[in-house]
């Protein structure tokens, strides 16, 4: 379980203390004289974090104007994530009070709750291992009670994601991923439907039975749907979330040490679950649906190799060059498949290119495609917000020729250059509706905890997609 952000009242100094800003209000504390000229002194060095401690417990102090980061929102989540690293042993509580704007409380409490997530699945004692954190309490008279309840709901949202992302393929095959967000969807409310290979067959949809042919478990397509009655838009939006459950390369296979993170291929799959998750229990007033393609890409004598055509979907014959390039004929599929709901707009989300993750890092993901401009800019507003930022991406029509096959409509790669993009113009082929690509190779794929962004499988574009469709909601009201 999650912690648990709830509201309070006071300054007690019966559990840690977390205060956002080190000069003000202060005498809520009553400080002795040695902790003020400490605290003083330390704010004059321009700490960021000062911690007093106290008998049994800390006031830990976040200096936030002091504070490297410039955006005041993702200052106060990195000081959440610094002051659980700090808990007293005795504390399952932590109290954060605001002394700045009464509103960073909520982002400092988001940092705390995410920073505390582990994945114990493999511990023999996992309570041992377990965050000590349990609740959060806010200090504040302008965080409402219900700001409160969506940030516990998206939380927990955070929470499923990431641990889809972080099973193990052997604890979550297309068919137990399937078995599980139907679970979630019953117990949540949002409606879901698996379809079998038989339907995948009926529906031609020749990528993703391709990357399937070594697999010992058939794909599955997962359509997951919550419409609100009182939805504000009549056609749906889409979110199509790569769900390769393991990435061998098939035959050819990925060298040491690129396959390793490889059970995180599903990371769109996770992202998009979650999305599903936050909005259903929060009853978000919006259409939207969720697919996921899921396969793993594996070796095997019937595994599909270099030179096999696949039919896909919408109709159109891929030459398979590369076997590693399997994502985007799952999601081509998908894509493909999206049309016939007439969407508003249409967005997949997927750990598609190792290029993507060269070019920028983990500090954010790569957007491109055809959508309107407004709806990039409003998912590039939402990225700064959640501090889940996105980079657009070039998509001119030059980039298209590099696809071209001496035997089909198209190959399933391009040259050696600008595979992001190539791998965008892939899918652009599958797509009629307005469309936008999100690359997030790079931050789905954590090689250490930064701040409350946790290690490995880290939930990335739950809370992006999530303030998407807010701002999104609140665009049409
Ligand atoms: N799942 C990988 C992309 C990936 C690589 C994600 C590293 C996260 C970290 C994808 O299926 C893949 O293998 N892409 C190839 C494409 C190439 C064969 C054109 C790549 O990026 O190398
Ligand atoms: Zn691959
Ligand atoms: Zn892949």
């Amino acid at each position: 379980m999650e912690p648990f952000i709830i509201l309070s009242e006071f300054y007690n100094s019966k559990t840690d203390t977390l205060i956002l800003g080190a000069e003000q209000n202060l005498a809520q504390f009553a400080l002795t004289k040695s902790e003020s000229s400490f605290l003083k002194a330390q704010v004059e060095k321009k700490k960021d974090q000062i911690i007093i401690q106290r008998y049994t417990t800390k006031l830990i102090f976040a200096n936030l104007k002091d504070s490297k980061i410039k955006n005041l929102q993702e200052a106060a989540r990195v000081a959440g994530s610094k002051a659980v690293a700090q808990m007293s042993d005795n504390c399952s509580e932590l109290r954060i009070i605001d002394n700045l704007d009464e509103t960073l409380a909520l982002h400092a409490a988001e940092g705390a709750v995410l920073a505390s997530y582990k994945y114990l699945k493999f511990y023999k004692e996992p309570g041992k291992k377990a965050s000590k954190l349990k609740t959060i309490s806010l200090v504040s008279k302008t965080i409402s009670v219900d700001e409160v309840i969506e940030q516990n709901y998206l939380n927990e949202a955070v929470f499923f994601a990431r641990d889809i992302a972080q099973s193990p393929y052997a604890e979550l095959n297309a068919l137990q991923f399937a078995e599980l967000v139907s679970e979630t969807g019953k117990k949540t409310g949002f409606k879901v439907e698996n379809l079998t290979k038989k339907q995948i067959e009926a529906l031609h949809m020749g990528g993703l039975l391709g990357v399937n042919q070594g697999s010992e478990t058939p794909p599955v397509f997962s359509i997951m749907t919550w419409k609100h009655e009182k939805a504000v838009n009549a056609n749906p939006l889409i979110f199509i979330g790569k769900g390769v459950m393991f990435d061998t390369g098939g035959v050819y296979n990925k060298p040491y040490p690129h396959m390793n993170d490889m059970k995180l291929d599903k990371s769109g799959a996770a992202a998009v679950s979650g999305l599903m998750m936050a909005l259903a229990k929060n009853k978000i007033p919006v259409y939207a649906i969720a697919l996921v393609a899921a396969t793993n890409n594996a070796i095997d004598a019937k595994s599909y190799v270099p030179g096999d055509v696949l039919r896909m979907h919408n109709g159109l014959f891929v030459e398979v060059i590369h076997t590693d390039a399997e994502g985007r004929l799952t999601l081509g599929d998908a894509l493909s498949y999206a049309d016939k709901f007439k969407p508003e707009l249409v967005m997949d989300i997927a750990t598609l290119t190792g290029a993507a993750a060269a070019a920028i890092g983990t500090e954010g993901c790569v957007v491109m495609g055809t959508a309107p401009d407004e709806q990039f800019n409003l998912l590039e507003k939402s990225g700064h917000e959640v501090y889940e930022r996105t980079v657009r991406f070039p998509f001119w029509d030059e980039y298209d020729k590099s696809l071209d096959s001496n035997i089909a409509d198209l190959k399933n790669i391009g040259g050696s250059d600008a595979g992001a993009i190539i791998a965008g113009k892939f899918l652009a082929r599958f797509t009629t509706s307005p469309w936008i690509h999100i690359d997030i190779a790079g931050p789905a794929i954590l090689k250490a905890t930064e701040a409350y962004r946790t290690v490995s499988g880290n939930g990335f574009g739950t809370r992006l997609l999530y303030r998407f469709v807010k701002n999104y909601v609140a665009g049409k009201k």
